[in-house]
């Protein structure tokens, strides 16, 4: 039964990963926090709490916890940006001192600490071409820069693939996340949902009118990272490339706000032909990358993870994720 770690826990994706790992009965599942109070919520959900006020600058309270609970994977779902590459050199330490300890008994072979982290679709760029998880991401040869906003990924990526001389890895390039609270899709449709509620006639939408996205139940990947935990002592080396995109359907920009628009008015009542004035994200960063057209696919997380999404169509379903998405604003 792998011992598991969460960094994370408390986020959106990591709330959804622990409860994952929890049902799959088969693992122990711990939690970081960064409160006591947050310590209570994961308590009550079946997560042993490890409080560490900040893991990436003063990483001994998730050391310990490594070393005392003996973890055996580390998921990394923090939303901790510059500090990550922090994160990724202290699990690596603490796999590195295990290695040692099992070297010291000549214990030949041993089990490898795993670490799973999850970077994003952005890294692809925004293009129409088709993309693989097996393509380089911000190289000289890649088709397609990175998404600005996430710029600095891709050398963090490669940074967790180089520390596989001591830990096993796997990354997950999770697109477009939606179900629940649907927090990433806060900056469209926080502006539609108050037009809507002023009465509007018409609104402006900082999207581009035909890109395409990729988006995935965020159910879906936590079950997808939570099957990956369960093979990373066979997937996690280097005989195969550990980097999986994960995506359910690619879903029309335009379609979405129709469908959004169209779940909110009919939720409050109120009849409205509505008009959407497309005019593209500008110069922000955050709506370019979730406006972006990254046209990827999950076929060896399908072949190699046995991984399949129980939600397919953001769109089709509208109403419930719309109304998620209100209930938790
Ligand atoms: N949401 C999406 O649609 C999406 C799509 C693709 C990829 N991703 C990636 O998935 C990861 C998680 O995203 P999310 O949407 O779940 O984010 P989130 O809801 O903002 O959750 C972030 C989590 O990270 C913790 N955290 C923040 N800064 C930290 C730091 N410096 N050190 C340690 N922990 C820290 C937070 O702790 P507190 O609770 O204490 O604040 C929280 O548990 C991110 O790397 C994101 O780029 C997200």
């Amino acid at each position: 039964m792998p011992r598991v770690l969460v960094l994370g826990a408390t986020g959106y994706l990591g709330q959804s990963v622990t409860q994952s790992l929890v049902r799959s009965g088969l693992h122990d599942v711990y939690g970081i926090c960064r409160s006591s109070s947050k310590a209570k919520i994961l308590a009550a959900i079946e997560v042993s709490p490890v409080i560490s006020e900040d893991p990436a600058n003063a990483p001994e309270p998730f050391l310990a916890a490594i070393r005392r609970s003996n973890i055996d994977v580390v998921v990394d779902c923090a939303a901790a940006y510059g500090d990550s590459a922090k994160l990724l050199a202290h699990v690596t330490k603490a796999g590195k001192e295990r290695l040692d300890a099992f070297k010291a008994e000549d214990i030949t072979s041993p089990p490898r600490l795993g670490y799973v982290y999850v970077s994003g679709g952005w890294v692809h760029g925004d293009s129409d071409r088709l993309v693989s998880d097996l393509d380089p991401v911000g190289t000289a040869s890649a088709a397609t820069k990175p998404l600005d906003i996430v710029a600095w990924r891709p050398e963090l990526e490669r940074a967790v693939l180089a520390s596989r001389d001591v830990l096993d890895v796997l990354i997950f390039r999770p697109a477009q996340m939606y179900g629940r609270s649907s927090s990433a899709w806060g900056a469209l449709w926080g502006p539609l949902a108050n037009g809507i509620k002023d009465g509007k006639s018409s609104i402006t939408v900082p999207a581009p009118p035909n890109s395409q996205s990729p988006v995935i139940h965020v159910d879906d990947i936590a079950d997808a990272i939570s099957l990956g935990v369960g093979k990373i002592s066979l997937l996690g080396g280097t005989s195969v490339y550990p980097v999986f995109d994960v995506v359910s359907s690619t879903e029309n920009i335009r379609d979405v706000i129709d469908a959004f628009a169209k779940a909110l008015l009919a939720d409050e009542g109120k009849s409205s032909d509505l008009k959407f004035d497309f005019v593209g994200p500008g110069d922000d960063v955050y709506l370019k990358a979730l406006t972006a057209t990254v046209r990827c696919n999950s076929s060896r997380a399908r072949e190699l993870l046995g991984w399949e999404p129980k939600r397919v169509g953001l769109v089709s379903k509208m109403e419930v994720y719309a109304g998620a998405w209100k209930a938790g604003q």
